[in-house]
């Protein structure tokens, strides 16, 4: 009997705002995250769990969270989450859990594992992986030796090969890298935070990244620039026997008006 593989599905920086016909550089992030979420409603097939990797709010708001949670209890499977530099980790830890939201950071399922991670630097927009989340990580990943291993957080510890980008990352990714080159059974890492999808291998680590489900940010590019690209989510299937298969889709346009003229956000 062939069993069926686990179905991830990564979403990633919807930036919602309290006022929910606010726009971020000409989209409205609340109609775009929509939009992804009835995407993924209609052509990501059996999913078995969400993770949203950060940067849920642009406001850090109550409402924003509020209406996330409402959104996803419509795809009827757990939701999980990490916060991004935009979130106000005191109010999400106020709102959620809530129904789908989960607050559980360690996910453990047959074969594998999942281990959330918080890497937000208070008032900074790059990353920080602080001493009790390293150490969290090793916990999971000793408790669990024989299991394949996904580690996500939102910001990015490898070079995007843009400048501004780069030193927006997470700052001790070196420490990272040394904790888990003990570890064999790392299989994967994600993270959000750069608004565009990427795929490296560090140490025989695969990295991951996601689109946005609002605004996109150019590729290879030095200075800020946004991408005329739509939304979109992650896909990944966890097989038995180790193996990840993982994809991205994206919707069929760009929700809004495209802002070429865009110099940060
Ligand atoms: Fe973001």
């Amino acid at each position: 009997m062939t069993t069926h593989p686990l179905r991830i599905i990564q979403i990633s920086d919807s930036h919602l705002f309290a006022d929910a016909s606010q726009s971020l550089l000409g989209v409205n992030t609340e109609e775009s995250f929509q939009a992804v979420v009835n995407f993924i409603k209609n052509a990501a097939g059996k999913i078995d769990l969400i993770i949203h990797s950060g940067d849920l709010s642009q406001d850090g708001s109550k409402e924003s969270y509020e209406r996330i949670a409402q959104a996803l209890k419509e795809l009827q499977v757990p939701v999980y989450y990490i916060p991004g530099n935009h979130d106000n980790v005191r109010t999400l830890t106020a709102v959620y859990p809530i129904e789908p939201v989960s607050g559980h950071k360690h996910i453990v399922l047959k074969d594998w594992h999942i281990i959330l991670l918080n890497s937000q630097k208070p008032g900074c927009v790059e990353g920080f992986l602080d001493a009790s989340q390293l150490t969290y990580l090793q916990h999971c990943l000793q408790t669990y030796p024989e299991h394949q291993a996904i580690i996500v957080f939102h910001h990015q510890p490898v070079s995007m090969g843009c400048a501004w980008l780069d030193n927006l990352g997470l700052k001790n990714a070196d420490e990272f890298w040394q904790l888990i080159s003990g570890y064999p059974k790392v299989n994967a890492v994600l993270y959000g935070h750069v608004h565009q999808e990427n795929m490296q291998m560090v140490n025989g680590v695969k990295c991951y990244s996601v689109p946005s489900t609002c605004i996109q940010f150019e590729r290879d590019c030095d200075e800020f620039g946004l991408a005329h690209l739509p939304p979109g989510y992650r896909w990944i299937d966890l097989h038995e026997d180790g193996f990840l298969e993982t994809g991205v889709q994206r919707i069929e346009k760009y929700v809004g008006h495209f802002d070429k003229s865009a110099k940060g956000y």
